[in-house]
């Protein structure tokens, strides 16, 4: 094994070096001036990264995991005795209308099989059928890597009076989105993936105007507005991971130094698309086309004739961490995602590891 792990799962990601020793500077008080710069310089380059408009949206930050982020945004921006339609196509649009479900916002469910993508005249239906206020979607799932196709489920919501929200934990820094053409009311996302950040900071990118006129809380600790409000005057409601603030702000000057979103795409998309030829030269075969994948990770069918354990050890064992199928599909399905400080070289290394699978003397 090489001392250096090689994490193809969707985050954490391989930190470069210039990220990780971020994490040594020095000691912080998050009440001091110097902590109310790095908030604020994270938050403005947030929505630099899509060019947004610093009047009109508002980056906030939170201390907790990708899924943190999901709940303070259903929760924060549905407004009161607000109708929630959830689209599900995967274990992360079940988990949107699981938040839902458990704060009791009025909702309802657009289900799909897992990988299946969104049905838009079952949409339109259900749209046309009853009033919604908020769509929550996710862009990425990763359930299965379908990059779900947002701009039509959009252009619904706009005709039938509905914002989105958008669960883009496994998107944002590497695929398109259209803010403003969407029509998003606000988004999801985590430190921890495209971004190449440390896990430990999520956040929400949401419109000024709703932040400023919230509902009544329906959380204590997810209160976007309340974290709003502190942000905007440099503070905080409670106690922030000051040490995952400073990996996020190297790890975003890193992408712009890079090139910027479209760049780490184009990164993304040539990784994933080395991985899925040279796979599909050994007979592995890709769960869904190219073009219904994310850049980020793609779903493979497991080789005949060898389960998920053993596939994961082999190439653990050469220094490769992939990542099983979710739910029932474990028996079926692993996942490689090609984020993080990861090059060419490596992926050359792991299409020998998965070539050493089928060769005599293989571990
Ligand atoms: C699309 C999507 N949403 C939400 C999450 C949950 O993030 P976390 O595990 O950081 O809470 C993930 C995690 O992989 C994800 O891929």
């Amino acid at each position: 094994m090489n001392d250096k792990c090689i994490l193809l799962n969707p985050g954490p990601v391989v930190l470069s070096e210039r990220v990780r020793r971020a994490l040594f500077k020095p000691d912080l008080c998050h009440r001091e001036p110097e902590f109310a710069e790095l908030q604020g310089r994270i938050r403005d380059n947030l929505l630099r990264v899509y060019g947004l408009e610093a009047d009109e949206w508002a980056a906030v930050l939170l201390t907790g995991s990708g899924t943190s982020a999901m709940e303070a945004m259903v929760t924060s921006l549905t407004p009161d005795n607000g109708r929630l339609l959830v689209i599900e196509n995967g274990v992360y649009g079940e988990r949107l209308a699981r938040i839902a479900a458990v704060h009791g916002i009025h909702h309802e469910s657009l289900h799909h099989e897992w990988g299946a993508p969104i049905d838009l005249g079952r949409l339109e239906a259900l749209l046309a059928a009853d009033r919604f206020d908020r769509v929550a979607v996710v862009h990425h799932e990763t359930t299965t890597g379908r990059l779900n196709d947002l701009a039509p489920v959009a252009r619904l919501c706009r005709e039938h009076g509905a914002r989105l929200l958008v669960d883009g934990v496994s998107s944002f820094g590497a695929e398109a989105i259209d803010f403003e053409g969407w029509g998003l009311s606000g988004l999801a996302a985590t430190a921890n993936k495209c971004l190449h950040g440390v896990p430990g900071v999520s956040f929400v990118l949401a419109r000024r105007q709703e932040l400023e006129s919230p509902p009544a809380p329906r959380t204590l600790y997810l209160d976007l507005s309340a974290y709003y409000r502190q942000q905007e005057s440099g503070g905080t409601p409670f106690t922030q991971s000051v040490q995952c603030f400073y990996a996020l702000d190297e790890a975003l000057a890193e992408l712009f130094d890079e090139g910027g979103r479209p760049a780490r795409q184009r990164r993304y998309l040539e990784l994933a698309g080395r991985v899925r030829e040279g796979l599909e030269a050994l007979g592995i075969e890709p769960l869904l086309p190219a073009g219904d994948s994310s850049c980020v990770l793609t779903a493979y069918r497991l080789p005949e004739g060898i389960g998920y354990p053993a596939l994961h050890d082999h190439l653990k064992a050469h220094g490769f961490v992939i990542y099983a199928g979710q739910g029932g599909l474990e028996k079926t399905l692993f996942r490689i995602s090609t984020m993080g400080a990861i090059d060419k070289a490596d992926i050359e290394r792991l299409l020998q590891a998965f070539s050493a699978l089928s060769s005599p003397g293989a571990p």
